[in-house]
């Protein structure tokens, strides 16, 4: 990756091991600020929920990039990374008041608000806070995202965002509300969408409900159109940063306020490799288990959703004949496994295999199952420098916060 051999990564650094290329994130970042060159102004908010690691994060930072964060601990992070608060707006369904008074002090760029309740609690907080809020109205644009049905979030059957009918009334409420300022929509229709279709129809109809409440005189600043651009992760074509900015920009047209994305997978899911090292190789009835000692608490998409990784021999071996094989990993759950009937070259065991595409949803969900410490991360940065931006966790940090009888 990036010139350095990720064999040599995994002997010095150990497995299972995260490596990160920073060319890449820079490349995606720079590819989907030039998609939305043409909107009258634009700015993308990193989805940190994709992977929050700090230095990731930095990266985006020095590209210019905002964030789109779902919890004080995310705002937290995209703060210390760098990211200017005006820069970074706030999604959820269910934000606590005391996430709400960080992003109120903090003056994030707005609140974007999915349950009605919110208006009320955020109002009590301008009072008492003395300050007015900048928020937008998260919307259900109701569009089928044709994706799987664990990550679609824009249909009328989903939590996510305020139903479409009671929008108009509520911006006109919030109009008269003097210590709340509507100044965005947002919409975001589901994660790894690969047709351009969803997108269309979403653009136009928040486009068209932009347009609506700018009439009515709402001082509106932004449209968010969320997220979701899918990655090939197999055999998916999804669009290009270029071919999904054009959608948006023509829905957006000339409307006199800022073009907003918040996109997470896409900016980062091929930028990352997860090393592991085969522990054994097993023949059980007809199947060949490959075991390797990454486990779903490290890598959990293949488990929690069936998704589909790629994974490849990190050096080449002299034996390229290819047979189907069960890739598990060491925990103790039929589920953790990381590909099935899968056409490999059949490793020994401390062959180092390289599972792709997990820059996105890898080691932010990550966790600490079967009491494994969760694994270090290396970024390899522009320039070639082999960087440790996550320490592998020990025993110790797994009972740090227990307290013994
Ligand atoms: N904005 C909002 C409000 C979201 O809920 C999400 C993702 C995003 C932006 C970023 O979406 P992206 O561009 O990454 O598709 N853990 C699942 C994905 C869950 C996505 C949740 N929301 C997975 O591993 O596939």
């Amino acid at each position: 990756m990036d010139g350095i051999r990720l064999g040599d990564l995994s002997e010095q650094y150990g497995t299972p091991l995260y490596v990160t290329s920073q060319q890449t994130l820079i490349h995606a970042a720079q590819s989907a600020q030039q998609a939305l060159i043409g909107a009258t102004s634009s700015l993308v908010c990193y989805a940190v929920k994709a992977n929050p690691t700090l230095a990731i994060l930095q990266t985006f930072a020095g590209q210019g990039l905002g964030a789109d964060v779902t919890s004080g601990g995310e705002l937290f992070r995209a703060l210390k990374a760098g990211i200017p608060a005006e820069k970074i707006v706030f999604s959820g369904v269910g934000k606590s008041i005391t996430e709400l008074r960080e992003a109120i002090a903090a003056r994030i760029l707005a609140i974007q608000i999915e349950v009605e309740e919110e208006i009320d609690i955020l109002s009590k907080l301008a009072d008492e806070m003395k300050v007015s809020i900048p928020v937008a109205l998260r919307v259900n644009p109701q569009v089928d995202a044709q994706t799987h049905p664990s990550i679609t979030t824009g249909m009328a059957e989903n939590k996510f965002g305020l139903s479409k009918d009671h929008l108009p009334d509520l911006a006109i409420a919030l109009q008269q509300n003097a210590r709340l300022s509507l100044i965005g929509l947002s919409a975001h229709i589901g994660s790894q969408v690969t047709s351009l279709e969803p997108f269309h129809q979403c653009a136009v109809y928040m486009a068209g409900l932009a347009r609506q409440l700018l009439d009515f005189g709402v001082p509106l600043e932004y449209v968010n159109y969320g997220g979701g651009l899918g990655v090939k992760y197999g055999d998916e074509q999804p669009p290009i940063f270029a071919e999904w900015g054009s959608v948006l920009r023509a829905a957006h047209g000339d409307l006199p306020v800022r073009l907003l994305v918040e996109p997470g997978r896409s900016l980062v899911a091929d930028a990352s490799v997860l090393l592991t090292r085969v522990t054994g190789i097993k023949r059980m009835g007809k199947k060949t288990f490959v075991i390797v000692d990454a486990g779903m608490n490290d890598l959990i998409r293949p488990a929690l959703y069936g998704a589909y990784h790629p994974i490849s021999h990190v050096l080449q071996r002299e034996d390229t004949v290819e047979i189907a094989v069960e890739i598990v990993g060491p925990i103790c759950e039929t589920t953790d496994t990381f590909a099935s009937e899968r056409m490999l070259a059949l490793p020994r065991a401390g062959d180092i295999l390289a599972v792709g595409m997990v820059g996105a949803y890898g080691i932010s969900m990550a966790s600490n199952y079967n009491s494994r410490p969760r694994p270090a991360e290396i970024l390899i940065e522009v320039g070639g420098e082999v960087k440790i931006i996550r320490t592998r966790e020990t025993y110790a940090d797994l009972i740090h916060h227990e307290n013994l009888l």
